[in-house]
């Protein structure tokens, strides 16, 4: 390929891939698939690399991550980011909405009404229709240049379309869907990593990451909202337009009334629906429309006089701390819960919350035995907001932090920033307890019937120290526990050497590899093809399997060379286990073309049931959208199934879809 052959193809791609992706994000009506999508991608990656000067800042390439940066360089904002005052009543909100009738002079005065995304606060500026940079609020007249974290965001058009404003300043809200964060957390606590305790922290900690590519994948998307600087608009319904026009994402829902009674309803409608936003909100957002009327209203030295903010309050309760709990993770982490008196919050009964880590008990002061504030909302994990303290007796009890591990006595380890206080002991009976139970779970080795209780027992008679332990145990042995029959015993042999079959990458997850969740372990077997390669790869082989960082490949390669992991691994392989990935030969072409979502309790665990539509050409998809053909759905689903009812997605039982193979 000459230069001028490469220019014309890459200019090509570029543009194909733009319209693609706007074709996706603004109009929902993609024309190629996502597969499609990423072989266009990867032939400008390609060309990219081989003509490097071809490479433009805008170029869809620049999504998946460049190299990482040593710091942020701070942005000065062209105008000053503004917060906004809150309220938290009907009555200050009336009030406002007359201080600006006032300050107008007239009765009637047109306002809208937006949610309150609950994520960062983010200014971008384009230039002759290119994205030129992103930042964040900072102190709101300087901010962290933050473009490379933002440009992996899909959403986030890269160049403008022609026909559109070409240079401008937009303000908007970064943030993750309620369903993204869920999958994160989750994936997050298979690999055994600190759990986020909210969105809007996770999508925080994301834009401070210093390398684009672990931004990548995270779930971040972004809204709309502002302007920077109103050249050619006049008003908040034209700022709409101009969004739409640049193929900006704007509010999902926006209300417009001209007198308090309008707005009270308008907050209370949003209210109600706000539950079914794909993203946590924490109020309202009401603005005055005119620009014209906004700049007669003025701003303080802070916030607009022409806007507030209406925030919802979070759903909260009162109950009691009964005790606070360590609870000793799969990784030995120390993690400080408190037993509440059981009490309603959010339409479901919570009796544990977290505390997060012990400088947090410091920092808020609580003490068992403390009448406390509990707060929950969507996504988010109870937590403990407040102690009422004039509630204090005196016989509330301080706890520190542990110096050595409750359950086995062993001086504990803090990580550098000393939040996280692990047990190191490897032989820890309640970290072995935790990493069988992560052993046999369902995602992993999926050995049926050992549950908590038998595991326990297990441990604590030292029938099993260790995974490879199981693989030992015989009816003898398992006479030895407690009210469990002959036929139990029967059942868990059974199951225990059925697994033995299961696929490497059930072993490598079950391992409990730090960092390596369940798709990093399938990505792992399906580039090196069984478990002895992966132990035998240098941290650089590691990095080039896909979706492997480089914090995870050194995790991988440390495990791999600890004198006791690699006995284990002897031990296993001598069991029988299975250690080279099976070869996957398509059962059928039956599902070919359709994309399935799977929801809800099913008779076998959901990646067997991935196993078996992929194997007969179906895909999977972890979120219902447009695209799924079909739902998959067993008992108890819940989001998921009303979302496909909403969309029009055809739902199977698992029975129709039995039937349909
Ligand atoms: S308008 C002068 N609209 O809330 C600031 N802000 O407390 C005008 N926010 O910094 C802001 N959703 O980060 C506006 N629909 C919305 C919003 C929104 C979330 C955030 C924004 C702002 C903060 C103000």
């Amino acid at each position: 390929m000459t230069q001028a052959e490469a220019a014309s193809r890459a200019a090509f791609l570029s543009a194909e891939l733009h319209r693609h992706n706007r074709l996706y994000y603004v109009e929902a009506k993609p024309e190629i698939s996502d597969k499609q999508f990423d072989e266009l991608l990867r032939e400008l990656q390609d060309i990219e690399a081989k003509f490097p000067d071809l490479l433009t800042p805008d170029s869809p390439t620049q999504r998946v991550g460049g190299a990482p940066l040593e710091g942020f360089t701070q942005i000065t904002h062209t105008v000053r980011m503004m917060s906004l005052d809150n309220t938290y009543s009907e009555e200050e909100l009336t009030a406002f909405f007359a201080r600006v009738q006032k300050g107008l002079g007239r009765e009637k005065i047109d306002c809208v009404i937006e949610p309150k995304v609950d994520g960062v606060a983010i200014t971008i500026r384009y230039e002759n229709g290119v994205l030129k940079y992103g930042a964040t609020r900072g102190d709101g007249a300087t901010g962290d240049d933050v473009t490379n974290n933002l440009k992996t965001i899909r959403r986030l058009p890269l160049r403008l379309p022609k026909d559109g404003p070409q240079t401008f300043e937009v303000r908007g809200e970064v943030f993750m869907t309620k369903t993204g964060f869920a999958k994160l957390n989750q994936e997050r606590e298979e690999a055994g990593e600190a759990l986020f305790a909210n969105p809007r922290n996770s999508t925080a900690g994301t834009l401070k990451l210093l390398d684009p590519k672990i931004v990548a994948k995270r779930p971040l998307d972004i809204v709309f909202y502002g302007l920077a600087e109103a050249s050619d608009v006049q008003s908040q319904n034209e700022v709409y337009a101009l969004l739409d026009a640049a193929g900006l994402r704007k509010a999902d829902l926006i209300w417009h009334a001209d007198s308090a009674e309008g707005l009270l309803a308008a907050i209370r409608e949003l209210d109600e629906k706000r539950k079914s936003l794909p993203y946590e909100t924490d109020g309202a957002v009401i603005k005055v429309n005119s620009f014209a009327d906004q700049r007669e209203l003025g701003v303080t030295s802070k916030a607009p006089r022409w806007a507030i903010a209406y925030k919802y309050q979070p759903e909260q309760a009162e109950t009691k701390i009964l005790a606070i709990d360590i609870q000793v993770g799969r990784t030995g982490a120390l993690t400080p819960v408190a037993r509440l008196e059981p009490v309603l919050v959010s339409g479901s009964t919570v009796s544990n919350a977290t505390l997060h880590n012990y400088e947090e008990i410091e920092r808020k002061d609580i003490r068992v035995g403390d009448v406390v504030i509990i707060e929950k909302a969507g996504e988010i994990i109870p937590a403990v907001v407040s102690v009422k303290k004039e509630h204090r007796h005196g016989h509330e009890k301080h706890v520190h932090a542990p110096t050595h591990c409750p359950v086995c006595g062993t001086a504990v380890h803090r990580d550098e920033e000393m939040v996280v206080i692990r047990c190191p002991n490897p032989h820890c009976p309640e970290v072995v307890k935790r990493r069988i139970e992560h052993f046999v779970s369902r995602g992993a080795m999926d050995i049926s019937g050992l549950g908590e209780s038998v595991i326990a027992q297990l441990v604590e008679l030292k029938l099993v120290k260790d995974v490879a332990d199981l693989y030992d145990l015989n009816e003898l042995l398992l006479a030895r526990l407690e009210r469990v029959g002959t036929k139990s015993i029967d059942n868990y042999l059974k199951a225990i050497a059925a697994s033995k079959q299961q696929d490497p990458w059930r072993l490598v997850f079950g391992l409990g590899i730090l960092h390596v969740g369940a798709g990093g372990a399938r990505k792992l077997l399906e580039h090196f093809g069984g478990i002895d390669a992966i132990a035998a790869a240098s941290v650089e082989e590691l990095i080039q399997c896909p979706d492997i960082g480089e914090i995870v490949a050194v995790s991988i390669h440390a495990w791999f060379r600890e004198p006791h992991n690699i006995a284990l691994l002897d031990r296993l392989r001598a069991a029988g286990l299975n250690f080279t990935q099976r070869a996957v030969t398509a059962a059928s072409d039956k599902l070919n073309g359709t994309t399935w979502v799977i929801t809800g309790t099913l008779s076998e665990d959901r990646e067997t049931i991935a196993d078996t539509i992929r194997s007969n050409g179906g895909k999977v998809s972890s979120s219902v959208s447009g695209k799924t053909t079909y739902l998959l759905a067993g008992e108890e689903a819940g989001s998921k199934l009303d979302k496909a009812t909403k969309l029009g997605v055809k739902i199977l039982s698992e029975a129709e879809f039995r039937g349909m193979l």
